[in-house]
């Protein structure tokens, strides 16, 4: 059972996400690796430390339903589950308010946001810093997830600010994640909310997910961001008309006559890039040039993750 915590570590857990730090945090399912939702950069470093291949979107955690209807809008049969099984590991995907602060690195730039609200200390953090936390399982990507703090540490100890120790979680495998599409409940991961739990809830049938991926990830939806322009990587001269989506200490040639220019980090750093690239983006999206043209970034690091979310948007647009 996920134990209570002492006071202090609880407050020092609070800080350092305060300051834009990740922490490891437990939940009732699992240990939680937490950043400000509200925060480019923190979210950055937590894809960062799991060496996450791409920016799948994150869960965002709340304190309270207040919290929760900030950011995103409930159908009735979503707020019934929320009424019915929160706090606990149950997890809704919502549509995504249009002024939520949530960063878009969150969403991965979706239209939908997956939110819940946990048991255990999870909880009492963000009670007390007032915030949605974004928090994937705290183990690096591809291993198992871990259910105590000892687990967090051998995974990925030296690269967090601060182990929040609860004793060994609760639930111990990830929360169901649902989305209520046209009045039906589709089950998009099961976890630790069985489907019968919710069927006897609700008087309503779940259905699986069937022959669609388990998980939708950001490539697969169709509502994945792309920019309306055209985009074009690697460029080493703007044409006329073309937006600039610039990186480091940019020295493209023809970029004094471009439409518009944002640069993902004028000192390079990859983190402050990964932070930036959805809002950047959409800024040189607005401008209506034509094409975005992009410079070289890195392939180190979170530059793959970067490369990666770009590769798609250049991609020919098939549909
Ligand atoms: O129990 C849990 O859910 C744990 C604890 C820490 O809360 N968290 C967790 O997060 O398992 P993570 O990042 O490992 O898994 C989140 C899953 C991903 O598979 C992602 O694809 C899916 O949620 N997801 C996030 N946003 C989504 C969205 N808008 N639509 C569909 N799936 C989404
Ligand atoms: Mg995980």
């Amino acid at each position: 059972m996920t134990g209570s915590v002492p006071a202090d570590p609880l407050q020092r857990a609070v800080d350092a996400l305060r300051r834009g730090g990740i922490v490891a945090v437990p939940t009732e399912t699992v240990y939680g690796l937490a950043a400000d939702a509200t925060d480019g950069q923190a979210v950055a470093r937590v894809f960062e430390a799991k060496g996450r291949p791409q920016f799948n979107p994150l869960i965002v955690h709340v304190a309270d339903r207040a919290m929760a209807d900030q950011i995103a809008a409930f159908d009735a049969l979503s707020a019934a589950l929320a009424d019915r099984f929160w706090p606990g590991p149950l997890t809704l995907v919502l549509p995504l308010k249009e002024d939520t602060a949530i960063h878009p690195l969150v969403t991965a730039g979706l239209t939908t946001v997956a939110l819940r609200m946990p048991q255990g200390p999870a909880l009492e953090v963000m009670s007390k810093l007032q915030r949605p936390i974004a928090a994937p399982s705290a183990n690096t990507s591809g291993r198992i997830s871990p259910t105590s703090a000892q687990a967090v540490h051998d995974d990925l100890g030296t690269k967090l600010d601060f182990i929040l120790d609860g004793g060994p979680t609760q639930v111990g495998l990830e929360s169901t994640i649902v989305k209520v599409e046209g009045g039906t409940i589709r089950l998009l991961r099961p976890g630790g909310i069985t489907a019968e739990e919710i069927e006897k809830a609700v008087g309503q049938t779940v259905t699986s997910a069937g022959a669609r991926p388990a998980i939708e990830a950001p490539g697969m939806l169709a509502s994945h961001y792309a920019p309306a322009a055209a985009v074009r990587l690697e460029a080493e001269a703007l044409q006329p008309g073309e937006a600039l989506l610039a990186f480091g200490n940019s020295r493209i040639a023809g970029a004094d006559a471009a439409l518009a220019v944002r640069n993902l980090s004028p000192s390079g750093d990859l983190r402050e890039a990964a932070a930036n690239l959805y809002a950047h983006l959409q800024a040189l999206d607005r401008c209506g040039a034509g094409m975005i043209a992009v410079e070289t970034i890195p392939h180190h690091g979170l530059g793959v993750a970067i490369n990666d979310r770009l590769s798609r948007a250049a991609a020919p647009r098939g549909k």
